[in-house]
């Protein structure tokens, strides 16, 4: 019996490969619910977020208010599990309890990003099982010292709840904030926990050109459109696009700091796998910023072609590439062997 194709497959389309602004309109709700792979997903999220802090996460006080309008979003999505009964006074109570882990971007460093304090043994900001409700768990007899912990925290608050709702939602997310005199988009805080080969923290306070310079011809073609669309935006539907890279193991989380295998030959068709990165883009309409979800899924060679057209896709993709774009795609040394692999 044969079943529906699934939705990556149509990402690679029998097509010659060219940047593609490719934006649909979807639903954020359905973009940022949670999926059967939530727990998974949250626990290597968790993992990240407390155990690399300064390479996942930043919020500069520019993001404070955007950060907000996507917490208020998030609630009203209802994108927050439900059955652990997280509600916005849950992410506030999160956020108020201290937070584990290394320094985002060093404390007082020049992009002013802020952190929640850390202090050895205490509970992290989403300790497991249900969150306190506010006001709890806080005994009768606590000291003064504990009273400026608490005040410290409160202080810390808005990078807390930023790391909470890198821990919350299963996507990454990123906030863009429009600059008040060019109105070029400049990236302000976000938690990116499964970067495809790209540093978040040396993105943070970047315009969106800035950003893509790294990625051939992106800007010369699209970054016209890219800023005037993200002027546009109306508030309610999500704006939704895909890309697609390759990788030689199955990690979410390719951060270039982490050195993983790169695709050069030989290469047998189990040490490569296919990462669909579907992005959704909303207006965050008190703040006129934007905020950009990245969720990532990764497929191996094998399943790709079990999918006649997304293996022709995929090969003539590769085929028609521009060296520079395989070059920056870490596709360059492996191309003819990955053709090879797709048409055998
Ligand atoms: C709205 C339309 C957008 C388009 C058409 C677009 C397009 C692209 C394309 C084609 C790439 C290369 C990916 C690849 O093939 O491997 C890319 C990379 C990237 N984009 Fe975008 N993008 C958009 C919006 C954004 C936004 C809002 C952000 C938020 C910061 C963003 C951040 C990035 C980053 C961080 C990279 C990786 C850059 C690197 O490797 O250093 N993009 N984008």
């Amino acid at each position: 019996m044969s079943q529906a194709a699934p939705a990556w497959v149509n990402v690679l389309p029998d097509e010659d490969y060219q940047h593609s602004f490719g934006l649909k309109a979807g639903r954020a709700e359905k973009f940022f619910a949670p999926t059967e792979r939530h727990a998974e997903l949250l626990a290597q999220r968790r993992h990240w977020l407390r155990s690399d802090t300064a390479r996942c996460a930043a919020l500069l006080p520019a993001a404070e208010p955007l950060l907000e309008e996507a917490i208020a979003l998030a609630v009203k999505w209802n994108s927050l599990p439900g059955a652990a009964g997280l509600t916005a006074a849950a992410l506030h109570q999160a956020a108020v309890v201290p937070h584990p882990g290394p320094l985002p971007l060093g404390e007082g460093a020049a992009t002013g990003a802020r952190r929640g304090t850390t202090s050895a043994g205490s509970a992290s900001a989403l300790a497991d099982g249900p969150p306190l409700p506010a006001g709890e768990g806080r005994g009768e007899g606590e000291s003064a010292r504990h009273t400026e912990g608490f005040q410290q925290d409160f202080k810390a608050a808005p990078f807390a709840r930023c790391l909470a709702l890198g821990e919350f939602w299963e996507p990454d997310y990123l906030l863009l904030k429009p600059d008040a005199v060019t109105g070029r988009f400049h990236l302000v805080g976000g938690c990116v926990c499964f970067p495809s080969s790209w540093r978040f923290e040396e993105k943070v306070g970047k315009p969106l050109e800035v950003i893509h310079t790294p990625v051939p011809h992106l800007n010369d073609q699209l970054a016209s459109p890219i800023h005037n669309f993200l002027g546009r935006i109306k508030p309610g539907a999500a704006w939704c696009r895909t890309n697609w890279g390759l990788s030689r193991s199955p990690e979410l989380n390719q951060h270039p700091a982490r050195g993983l295998p790169k695709l050069v030959p030989p290469l047998r068709e189990d040490e490569v796998w296919l990462r669909v990165e579907d992005q959704a883009l909303v207006a965050l309409p008190e703040s006129r910023g934007v905020l950009f979800g990245i969720r990532m899924t990764v497929i191996p060679l094998a399943e790709v072609k079990r999918h006649p057209t997304a293996t022709r896709g995929l090969a003539r993709a590769l085929r028609t590439m521009p060296d520079a774009m395989l070059d920056y795609k870490s596709l360059l040394a492996a191309k003819g062997e990955l053709v090879r692999l797709l048409e055998t």
